[in-house]
């Protein structure tokens, strides 16, 4: 068999969608706040990509309101909820009445970069983005992490707990 020919097969699609749902995520409540306004949403989509200075990749929807809002302020945060927060993310994917209206769930306090950052959480992150990939349904946004309040340490909300999908 030619080295390349599995490039040149069709992709198989359930397998792929089997495959990609094996990757573990978080579940975390990502912030963003654009002059007087704010807004948040679920996002499973994330994980560390540098050690030194501090890195966060997170895709989201292109077509979502807080990716605009990202690409205009370049910043966003990223909130890590408490493995028992489950409601809490059912609300912040969930259509809402007006932008940041989620938040009337979830108390925040705007942190240094002016994001919010949950009261009842286990923390937040504040991000200055560094780079993107737009490309596909999802913007890879890359932020560096440039501040990290730690409201109480435990154990985080993991997607595999709460029956969700999003991936495949
Ligand atoms: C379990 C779960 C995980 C999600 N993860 C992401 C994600 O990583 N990135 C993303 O853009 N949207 C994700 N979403 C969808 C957003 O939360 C949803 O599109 C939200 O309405 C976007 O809000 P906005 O338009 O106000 O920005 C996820 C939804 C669910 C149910």
């Amino acid at each position: 068999m030619a080295p390349n020919s599995a490039l040149t097969s069709p992709l198989n699609a359930d397998a792929k969608k089997t495959l990609l749902r094996k990757i573990p995520h978080g579940v975390f409540i990502c912030g963003v706040a654009e002059g007087e306004e704010v807004n948040g949403f679920t996002a499973s989509w994330v994980t560390q990509g540098s050690f030194e200075p501090p890195l966060v990749v997170m895709a989201v929807r292109a077509d979502s309101t807080s990716n605009g809002m990202i690409q205009r302020t370049g910043r966003f945060s990223l909130n890590v909820l408490k493995a028992d927060q489950k409601d809490l993310a059912a609300v912040f994917f969930k259509p809402q009445k007006g932008v940041g209206g989620r938040f009337d769930a979830a108390p925040f306090t705007l942190g240094e970069l002016g994001l919010p950052i949950l009261n009842d959480a286990v923390g937040g992150v504040e991000c200055e983005l560094v780079g993107q990939v737009a490309h596909g349904d999802h913007t890879v946004f890359v932020g560096e992490v440039k501040t990290a309040t730690l409201h109480a340490d435990g154990p985080a909300l993991e997607l595999a707990s709460t029956g969700w999908q999003y991936g495949g």
